[in-house]
């Protein structure tokens, strides 16, 4: 809700049809067959009317496992969405007094969990080159209290990813300091090349897998954790779902996860086109930039400060005018929410075009009205 009572998500819900929705990073690509055939059988089958099995399908969790290279005597949960494991293992892990090591930006509802658990998120400032943690800062945060380490990678909302000697790096310091490593890998496969935190510090790491983004199933809200099986088994204390996750999410997830080797590199191809339409647009707009490019996930933030222009008042303006839905930066960080609108781009060339011809022409009809703008 913006200042003037302004809902930008009813608005957004009740004129679906019309707008490009490129602000949570769905990933419109996928082709939609594997998941609704499998849907339409289990419908078929009145699968709905049981329940499922509690901990999941067998054959879901494995594939998953495979999916990842984890080791297939791991543990996996299987939850409502990645959400659902994230919020149980705060609760499990984490308890008052407790801090975590994270970043500004990042994903807060992360932070939200972690505070209700009655832990401190311990946000380490990573607006600047390489927009990312480092090692040695990870290192230097850790304080007596320190009981965890949170590693987004590829981060939401920037789109940087880890090389493979950072993410051992910083497991190993986890490892050193037995301190819990979460390991959210939500937009691993749209990264070059991802390395798994896992393999360097498998004791304690957790390993929060998603389908919204990759697989395109977001609605149906289904991903998980896993891990040793005496972690996950202490995290699935907290599980809510009890009587385990829809089914018809889940046989889509399956059917999906089958297929996605033979669907998966046109979504990076045209995730990848899009980006740099993207980037056209944004280097044709005076006073804004990419911090960073190329995005290893599916969105960039655009940075928009020496424009003088609130990123709520862009949102606004290319969703009703343009019909173009961003989401402004500051629901994903406190101190630098003012800098940024967030856009995704896992989707159709045609919709990302409509972007490209708005952007620059809302900045402009702002940029008269807008107040000085801020240092960078
Ligand atoms: C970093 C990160 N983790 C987890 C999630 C939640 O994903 P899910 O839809 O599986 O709950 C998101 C969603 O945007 C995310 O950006």
């Amino acid at each position: 809700m913006t200042s003037d009572g302004f809902d930008p998500f009813a608005y957004a819900h009740a004129h679906r049809r019309e707008i490009v929705w490129m602000s949570q990073n769905t990933n419109h690509l996928v082709p939609p067959e594997p998941a609704t055939n499998a849907i339409r059988q289990a419908l078929d089958e009145h699968r709905y009317e049981g329940y499922p099995m509690a901990a999941g399908l067998p054959e879901l969790k494995s594939l998953v496992l495979a999916d990842l290279g984890l080791p297939t005597d791991s543990g996996c949960l299987v939850s409502a969405g990645g959400t659902e494991a994230l919020y149980m293992l705060a609760r499990a892990l984490l308890g008052p007094g407790d801090e975590v090591i994270a970043s500004d930006p990042s994903y807060l509802i992360i932070h939200k969990f972690i505070e209700l658990s009655g832990a401190r998120p311990v946000p380490i400032e990573i607006y600047a080159p390489p927009y990312r943690l480092t090692a040695d800062r990870v290192q230097a945060a850790i304080g007596p209290k320190t009981k965890m380490v949170l590693l987004i990678d590829p981060l939401n909302p920037l789109g940087s990813g880890y090389p493979a000697e950072e993410v051992r790096a910083i497991a190993e310091i986890a490892k050193d300091h037995h301190l819990w490593l979460l390991n959210d890998i939500t937009y691993r496969d749209f990264s070059d090349t991802h390395t798994l935190a896992y393999p360097y510090h498998p004791e304690q790491t957790l390993t929060v897998w998603s389908v919204s983004k990759n697989c395109g199933l977001a609605g149906l809200r289904i991903g998980g954790l896993a891990g040793r099986p005496e972690v996950t088994k202490t995290v699935g204390k907290y599980n809510t779902n009890d009587l385990g996750v829809n089914i018809l999410a889940q046989v889509a997830a399956l059917a999906d996860l089958k297929s996605k080797a033979t669907w998966f590199d046109a979504v990076r191809t045209t995730t990848r086109a899009n980006q740099a339409t993207i980037r056209a647009a944004v280097e044709a707009t005076p006073g804004t930039f990419l911090p960073v490019y190329p995005s290893q996930a599916n969105m960039f933030a655009i940075d928009i400060s020496a424009t003088g222009i609130a990123p709520e008042r862009l949102q606004e303006t290319l969703l009703r005018d343009d019909g173009v839905f961003v989401r402004a930066g500051n629901y994903l960080s406190p101190k630098f929410g003012g800098r940024f609108v967030r856009a995704s781009f896992s989707n159709p060339p045609s919709d990302v075009a409509r972007f490209a011809a708005a952007f620059p022409k809302a900045v402009d009809r702002l940029r008269a009205t807008a107040v000085t703008p801020r240092a960078a």
